[in-house]
């Protein structure tokens, strides 16, 4: 039997994704679009303020009673923006594995989380409970996420600020043009990227890459009405 993760298609399979790259290159254009299109039930976690990521598809909720409800209405993509989102991210993460342990794991979801570096930041979290539980709950969503159904897609400019457990488990990753610094860490050679490839394009193309290193897909661009 094939798993019901397995598409074909890295953009609706549900296998995680990771995207970089630097400032001002598309990548949360393309979550928009990501977000709006997939044939999965789709959450992103927003922040709130001026950090809020600004016209987000789908049904805007606040709290965690409000994205329930959103559910029941059978919203498919949805918008929790949330006042903290290392409180949130693991509510969240609890109530997408209840889903899908309510529904056997045939339900198909997707998180999205942009600026994880700041959910999942690298280091141990030892004097921050709250942080060590958001970078946990990276590590679940990464790890045990996939067999229950649930893409996790995280957004970063900076990946030697992010969590290398949770970066290893994406299986897709969207590489945009990056600084010098990040291309030359080592968090960023040992993924193997071909930087002539990401080169090859404009500010706003990306390449998608899998977990060893090989093309997917060349020329990876946000529609326009995302941008
Ligand atoms: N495919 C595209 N075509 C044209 N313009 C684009 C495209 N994608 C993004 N842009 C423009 O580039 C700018 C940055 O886009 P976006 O916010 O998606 O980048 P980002 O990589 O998430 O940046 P940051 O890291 O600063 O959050 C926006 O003004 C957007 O309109
Ligand atoms: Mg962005």
């Amino acid at each position: 039997m094939t798993p019901s993760w397995q598409t074909g298609d890295p953009w609706t399979d549900g296998l995680n994704m990771l995207v970089l790259g630097k400032t001002q290159t598309g990548k949360t254009s393309l979550c928009r679009e990501l977000h709006d299109t997939s044939p999965r039930l789709s959450v992103w976690l927003n922040a709130t303020g001026a950090d809020r990521v600004e016209d987000v598809p789908g049904r805007t909720v606040r709290s965690l009673s409000a994205l329930q409800d959103a559910l029941r209405d059978d919203c498919w993509a949805i918008e929790w923006v949330s006042d903290d989102r290392r409180r949130d991210y693991p509510r969240l993460q609890r109530l997408q594995f209840e889903l899908a342990d309510a529904t056997d794991r045939s339900l198909r979801q997707q998180t999205i989380v942009d600026e994880a570096h700041e959910l999942a930041p690298t280091g141990r979290q030892s004097q921050d409970s709250q942080l060590y539980d958001s970078q946990q709950t990276a590590r679940r969503f990464a790890k045990r996420g996939v067999k229950r159904g649930i893409k996790h897609v995280a957004v970063t400019q900076d990946p030697t600020a992010m969590d290398s457990q949770t970066m290893r488990q994406s299986e897709h990753r969207v590489v945009f043009d990056m600084t010098s610094e990040n291309r030359k860490s080592s968090v960023l050679k040992r993924m193997g990227f071909d930087w002539d490839a990401v080169d090859a394009g404009d500010r706003f193309t990306g390449v998608l890459f899998d977990d060893s290193g090989q093309i997917e897909e060349r020329a990876v661009k946000a529609q326009e009405e995302y941008a």
